[in-house]
């Protein structure tokens, strides 16, 4: 696990932005799990506005790794978000673009989502497997849709879960530790105070850590990189990069 931190969230979208340029410069087709929420957005944006040149996004495939089950044109919805943010400012095939569709019957996108996964990634151990996963998490430790009350979902033979959001009751597609253990590199993007008791709870693996769907991610590579900034990293005992 590496831990990188840097002064505030345009800092971490900026060497996010650099890290995920030189990570997908592959001559293969390089498959991405995106994140949803708020944190993204800077990045998205930053990645979109001073990196696009820098990127040969026909050779991208993007994914996500949770969606909430909503009409693709909703406010809540990750796709959307993604369409804003980069999407709408890159240059990327439709074709390479793998949304959750939150507009279905959540079990029927599930199940579709997770043989799509299995269709069209490559496979490593028998498994799907992404070049690279991005996860945010929530102030309550879970990661992709995966929250604490439902920690059981993290080990479902399944490719994909349905997940229900703990105070909305909204629920979401997200896909499961299998997948997300199963990737090349994981990367963790977390910034703001109101996440620095749970990473330094998961980062330093204190006593409980496990009851948080987060701790729970490690990659089989080991490749696993938390992207923070200064707020989010507060309570470790790290030196800022
Ligand atoms: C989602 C995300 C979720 C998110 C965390 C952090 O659909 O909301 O995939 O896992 O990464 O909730 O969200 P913020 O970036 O908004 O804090």
């Amino acid at each position: 696990m590496e831990v990188k931190v840097y002064q505030n969230k345009m800092r971490v979208a900026e060497e996010f932005s650099k890290y995920f340029a030189a990570k997908s410069n592959e001559d293969h087709p390089f498959h991405v799990a995106l994140s949803g929420g708020s944190t993204p957005k800077i990045v998205f944006d930053v990645l979109a506005d001073e990196f696009s040149g820098k990127i040969n996004w026909s050779n991208i495939h993007l994914y996500w790794g949770d969606e909430r089950c909503v009409a693709p044109d909703d406010d809540e919805s990750n796709y959307k978000m993604t369409v804003e943010h980069l999407i709408s400012k890159i240059d990327i095939p439709e074709e390479n673009i793998h949304r959750i569709r939150g507009e279905e019957d959540p079990q029927t996108e599930a199940k579709r989502y997770g043989s799509l996964l299995e269709e069209i990634l490559p496979k490593e151990l028998g498994l799907p497997q992404f070049d690279l996963v991005i996860l945010g998490m929530g102030d309550d430790g879970h990661t992709a849709s995966i929250f604490p009350h439902e920690l059981k979902l993290w080990i479902s033979p399944d490719n994909c879960e349905v997940a229900t959001h703990p105070d909305s009751g909204q629920k979401r597609v997200s896909i499961t530790g299998r997948i997300i253990n199963n990737a090349k590199t994981v990367t963790f993007l977390v910034t703001g105070d109101t996440k620095a008791d749970k990473v330094r709870i998961i980062v330093d693996r204190e006593e409980g850590y496990l009851k948080y769907p987060a701790s729970h991610v490690s990659p089989k590579t080991k490749d696993l990189v938390w992207f923070l900034d200064a707020d989010a990293a507060e309570e470790l005992t790290l030196d800022q990069s």
